[in-house]
């Protein structure tokens, strides 16, 4: 599968602003700075189409990208049509009442609450140990059902082998099997095509 196109759509707070028509959804998640924007800018190969910011709490709406993918296979092409959805982190210190009472509100009703919703990607800094934060919000995630794909980001920022040694340990901790979890770094971008083919998986199921 490769992305052939990517646009804005919309941004919402109520379920009634959702986008319509309804499709498939992969949602993006995590601690506010990991890189989620930066991550749906990289799969898309267009730099700025989600705000991008080095200060925490960028991201405060649900966001919602249209996507077209494509693959040719046996000569016969398929599309298939989808949202990527960038929402707000979560355990940000500076604004960590606000942020708390987002995402008891608007943010869990929609990742527990969405019909679309075909995979959550649950982003975490690579150089971090596991926080209570992200093993909670994991296992809060299988609680809604939901399928989920970690991401280890920033993974240009560690050594190949003290990223496989995050990557075991965070295995072990969440009890993952390979299918289940991978490093990604967007200035390497080594990983794309694999998360884009995982994503499909995901939505095709
Ligand atoms: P909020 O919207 O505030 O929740 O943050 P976010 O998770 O969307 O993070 P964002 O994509 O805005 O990125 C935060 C910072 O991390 C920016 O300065 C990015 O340039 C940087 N960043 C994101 N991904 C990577 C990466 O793979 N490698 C490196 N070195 N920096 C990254
Ligand atoms: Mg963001």
């Amino acid at each position: 599968w490769d992305i052939i196109h990517a646009q804005y759509i919309t941004s919402a707070v109520r379920a009634d602003q959702y986008p319509t028509p309804p499709l498939i959804e992969a949602a993006f998640i995590g601690r506010s700075n990991v890189g989620k924007s930066s991550l749906i800018n990289s799969l898309c190969r267009r730099n700025g189409l989600a705000r991008v910011s080095s200060t925490p709490g960028k991201t405060q709406t649900i966001n919602f990208y249209g996507l077209q993918a494509k693959r040719t296979t046996e000569g016969q092409e398929e599309r298939a049509d989808f949202y990527l959805v960038d929402l707000p982190g979560y355990g940000f210190a500076k604004t960590a009442k606000t942020n708390k009472d987002k995402w008891s509100g608007f943010i869990s009703k929609y990742l527990s609450g969405s019909d679309n919703l075909g995979l959550v990607c649950q982003l975490i800094d690579i150089r971090h140990k596991p926080l209570d934060s992200d093993i909670e919000s994991y296992h809060w995630l299988l609680d809604c059902g939901l399928q989920v794909q970690v991401i280890l980001t920033k993974a240009d920022k560690l050594s190949k082998n003290a990223a496989m040694a995050q990557k075991a340990l965070f295995k072990r901790e969440l009890g993952l099997d390979d299918s289940r979890i991978m490093t990604y770094s967007v200035t390497q971008n080594t990983m794309r095509s694999e998360l884009i083919g995982r994503i499909m998986t995901a939505l095709e199921g």
